[in-house]
């Protein structure tokens, strides 16, 4: 599913260059969930930029199921991030004026989806992660959890095998975190394939590798005994399965 080969992203800063991807080699199989650690500043946020074909390398190769994101131009990273990429940010990104349902609704729009089947998809999303009763609210009238899941929707919604996440519980308690690691959980058992960055050692022992960055390198590859969430309500369960789109 991610293919890289002597990635590498630097950031010249006057006569200083960062190196906040260096030479990364990594493959991560359909399927996974994988978190990636590692100090502040080692570069994963850089590097999860460069997996979303939201920043490009310096140099190396970086192919998302057997694309090569490294040869494609911006108007081809962004069809590419738009269809078959979905994003979970430490601060959500939600639209403050705009309720559940459009703000979910808003990569189907850029992928001019019909405004019905818009509307009627993110109304699916919002319900699959327990927002049914929700979906006409601002983000700023809902919880941080429930902002999250919201954010989650929005990602799922043009139905993506490829999940990304920045420090999703970052904002969050450990309780609420523990839920949004039991969607991707979820999601990740239905088959989407799950990459996150974090810093909480809490919530990446719920994935099934760990991958430890310092100074933009892979420094450890770990594999995890992933312990097990107690489930979601079977219902939940059920329709994380049927909208998502790896199933
Ligand atoms: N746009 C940029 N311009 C210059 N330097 C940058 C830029 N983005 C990141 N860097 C540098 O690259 C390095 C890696 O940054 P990155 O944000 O990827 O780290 P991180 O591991 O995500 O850290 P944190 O845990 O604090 O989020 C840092 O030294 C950072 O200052
Ligand atoms: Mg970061």
């Amino acid at each position: 599913m991610i293919d890289t080969q002597k990635l590498q992203r630097y950031f010249e800063i006057g006569d200083s260059c960062v190196k906040a991807v260096d030479n990364v080699d990594l493959s991560i199989a359909a399927g996974e969930f994988v978190a990636v650690m590692g100090p502040s500043g080692s570069g994963k946020s850089t590097l999860l930029y460069v997996l979303g074909a939201m920043d490009r390398p310096t140099a190396g190769s970086v192919s998302i199921n057997n694309r090569r994101l490294d040869l494609m131009n911006d108007q081809q990273c962004s069809d590419f991030r738009n269809r078959e990429l979905g994003f979970v940010f430490q601060s959500f990104h939600l639209l403050p004026r705009m309720n559940l349902i459009r703000n979910t609704e808003l990569p189907m729009i850029y992928a001019q989806a019909e405004p019905a089947s818009r509307r009627a998809r993110a109304e699916q999303l919002l319900k699959a992660v327990g927002l049914g009763d929700r979906m006409d609210r601002l983000p700023t009238e809902l919880s941080g959890g429930q902002c999250q899941r919201a954010a989650i929707a929005r990602a799922l919604v043009n139905g993506p095998k490829l999940l990304l996440a920045d420090e999703p519980t970052g904002n969050l308690d450990s309780r609420t975190g523990l839920e949004i690691i039991g969607i991707f959980q979820a999601l990740n058992r239905a088959g989407m394939t799950v990459v996150m960055v974090t810093h909480d050692e809490n919530m990446a022992e719920h994935a099934g590798r760990i991958i430890r960055m310092c100074d933009g390198r892979v420094e450890h590859i770990e594999n995890v005994a992933r312990p097990l969430l107690s489930q979601l309500p079977e219902s939940i369960e059920n329709s994380l399965r049927e909208v998502s789109g790896a199933a």
